[in-house]
């Protein structure tokens, strides 16, 4: 079991770390074998490896209507669908391992401890609708927030994020395509499509994270450069992309304040309720029971895979001293 011991930071080398700082404001890309601050190596292993888990437990919410997909060009969108958040996540592993810590460590600091993954999948998908749904307004929110992490400073992390956003736009397109016929089928296909984004959007809000005021780690990561923009800057951002994208298909958005501020060109939108956010990031949501026990069940019954992969891996292994 991991236990997370958090030791206290280290004294950084003040020469040193002013020129890692310079090197981030001139916008230089950081690379694995670079100096940087323990804070910032510690700072992308937990952002970085959340990102991953995010991934890979997303893929649950909709591997789980594969079966029922309506026609086989909806079932073979989504298997590529579900396929690419796990390859994602290999992806966003072995960018953090880059960073020093093994994989095996990271995953089982979120299986058995206290490491997070995104509060968006401890909802449940009700309908087939919500399979449109979360590919406009939950990978529409993942694009606002990746597009910027591809100008990251840390060069893996930067260039595991040019990829993804290329998926990630195909995952929203064909969400968004599915919403729109639905909104302009029979009256309960229509409502069934309605009756999803009423439950996705308020979550999607939340991807972003907590507001500016009320965030311990935006500081470091804004300074560093790790992010570009603030939860809120790219939330309201979001937001600002999909109120269009609602009222071109017919269907609307569950905030009665939701009302265009015309000095500014943004989307004003209500407050978001912060304690059903602080209760599903705190294990309490409505999905977090099954998803942590779904994915520790398919890890631990993975566990022969794993012994037959190394197994092998060392048999093939040249002898030392023997060229490759
Ligand atoms: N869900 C769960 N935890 C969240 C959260 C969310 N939506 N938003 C914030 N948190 C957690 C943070 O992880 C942090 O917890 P910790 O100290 O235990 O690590 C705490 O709340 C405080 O939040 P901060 O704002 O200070 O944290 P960050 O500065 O790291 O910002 C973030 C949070 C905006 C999510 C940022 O980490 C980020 O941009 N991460 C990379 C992107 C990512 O992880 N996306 C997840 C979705 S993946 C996805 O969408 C897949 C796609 O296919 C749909």
């Amino acid at each position: 079991m991991a236990t997370e011991a958090k030791p206290a930071a280290p004294t950084e080398d003040p020469v040193k770390l002013a020129e890692f700082e310079a090197r981030c404001d001139r916008g230089e890309t950081i690379e694995p074998k670079d100096w940087m601050p323990e804070k910032y190596r510690r700072q992308l292993t937990r952002m970085m490896s959340q990102h991953a888990h995010s991934e890979v437990v997303g893929m649950l919410p909709e591997g789980n209507w594969i079966t029922r997909a309506p026609n086989l060009r909806r079932k073979m969108c989504l298997i590529a669908k579900v396929q690419d958040e796990g390859g994602h996540g290999l992806y966003i592993y072995c960018g953090t391992e880059t960073l020093g810590t093994d994989r095996a460590e990271l995953i089982d600091q979120y299986l058995y401890g206290t490491a997070k993954y995104s509060s968006i999948f401890n909802y449940p998908t009700l309908t087939w609708a919500d399979i449109g749904v979360i590919g406009w307004l939950v990978d529409g929110a993942a694009i606002v927030n990746q597009t910027m992490l591809a100008h990251a400073s840390y060069g893996p992390y930067a260039r595991a994020m040019i990829r993804i956003c290329k998926e990630e736009n195909f995952h929203k397109r064909q969400g968004y395509e599915l919403c729109a016929t639905l909104a302009r089928g029979t009256p309960a296909q229509k409502a069934m499509v309605q009756d999803a984004v009423n439950r996705w959007w308020w979550p999607s809000l939340m991807m972003f994270g907590p507001h500016d005021t009320n965030s311990p780690h935006s500081a470091d990561l804004l300074r560093w450069k790790v992010k570009q923009k603030s939860n809120d800057d790219l939330r309201q951002r979001f937001v600002n992309l999909t109120v269009p994208q609602a009222q071109a298909i017919g269907l609307t958005l569950p905030d009665p304040d939701l009302k265009l501020d015309q000095a500014t060109g943004d989307w004003k939108f209500g407050e978001i309720d912060w304690s059903e956010f602080n209760a599903v990031i705190a294990g309490n949501g409505p999905m977090n029971r099954e998803r942590i026990a779904a994915r520790r069940k398919a890890h631990e019954e993975g566990a022969w895979v794993r012994e037959a992969a190394a197994a092998y891996a060392a048999k093939h292994q040249p002898a030392a001293g023997q060229a490759a």
